[in-house]
């Protein structure tokens, strides 16, 4: 395949307006990035960065590349990886769901499965042990977690939200949208900021493990296990700006699976659980405000969440 074909694959998403969320005239619109080729946002994230480390010189096909993920970014990765020619090692905690380490393989990457006790913190520490002494022209650490390329790469979603608002004459009033890493909530906060200046934002995370909201409430941060894969790794990410962040709000992990479910049969739309956050913060919202416009996101797909639907990681709740 052509890296042509593979750029045209990713992004240029669209924008599904929420028809469930009725609530005093507001309009609530997803930027759905769940429908990139690997069935999730981080299709974006890697492609950029790859292509972006190349243009500087630092990698090259035929390198090994590195990094951490519970599974969309591995995928992504391992999938961009396959496409330019790269080998591809994914470190990621165990017990994460077996539709996410089958893309991994599938897509011809080696996976590395870490000790679930230091869940994703124990992956970084891995990965970095792993490349430690190796040829730096041979291997290379993405590190998304604090590659600040992450973040760059979702400069182009927000540029792609303002296009479609103008062609529709819409000024949005808030974007909602939950924090892992943080990158794709900061580099389209930046955007929209910068085009919108009167927009408001809400960050996310969940209850269990939320640097953010800890840190912004004078709180000690603790991290304990819970079921949002992709949000709360267990440290506040460089990725995250916190100037662009006005409001920063905890979801609970089986509201947000229950959230998503409801939304699948209503709307039919196949999203993960991390969506399903960002529309019960949406919805709260709605029933505060009256005829405003609300900008959120869909994360990754549904399937990837089938060998857990009960919303259950065994591994992380002694089951
Ligand atoms: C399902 C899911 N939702 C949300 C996020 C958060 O994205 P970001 O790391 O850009 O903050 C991730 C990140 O891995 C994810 O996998």
């Amino acid at each position: 395949m052509s890296e042509k074909l593979e750029l045209d694959q990713v992004g240029n998403t669209p924008m599904h307006r929420v028809g469930s969320i009725k609530l005093n005239g507001n309009t609530v619109f997803a930027k759905c990035e769940f429908m990139n080729p690997t069935g999730s946002h981080k299709d974006r994230t890697f492609l950029y960065m790859v292509n972006k480390l190349e243009s500087e010189g630092k990698i090259r096909p035929g390198m090994t590349l590195v990094d951490c993920s519970t599974g969309n970014g591995g995928a992504a990765l391992a999938w961009v990886g396959k496409k330019k020619g790269y080998d591809v090692k994914i470190f990621m905690p165990e017990g994460m769901t077996d539709e996410r380490k089958a893309q991994i393989y599938e897509y011809g990457a080696e996976l590395f499965e870490t000790e679930k006790s230091l869940f994703l913190n124990g992956s970084v520490q891995a990965a970095h042990d792993f490349v430690r002494g190796k040829d730096p022209r041979e291997i290379y650490f993405l590190d998304q977690g604090s590659n600040l390329l992450n973040k760059a790469a979702w400069l182009e979603c927000g540029n792609e939200i303002v296009r479609y608002l103008e062609s529709q004459d819409i000024i949005p009033d808030y974007f909602v949208c939950s924090i892992g890493t943080g990158g794709t909530f900061s580099g389209i906060s930046e955007v929209l900021k910068s085009r919108f200046p009167n927009i408001s934002t809400v960050g996310i995370e969940v209850d269990k493990s939320a640097p953010l909201y800890a840190k912004k409430n004078n709180l000690e941060f603790t991290h304990a296990p819970h079921n949002m894969m992709g949000l709360g790794a267990g440290a506040l990410s460089s990725n995250t700006n916190e100037l662009v962040v006005d409001d920063v709000v905890t979801v609970n992990g089986e509201r947000s699976w229950n959230r998503m479910k409801q939304f699948i049969v209503e709307e039919k739309l196949g999203i993960g659980p991390t969506c399903g956050a960002n529309l019960l913060v949406c919805e709260e919202l709605c029933r505060m405000l009256q005829d405003k416009i609300v900008i959120t996101l869909f994360f990754d797909s549904s399937w990837k969440y089938k060998s857990r639907w009960s919303g259950i990681y065994p591994e992380y709740f002694g089951g």
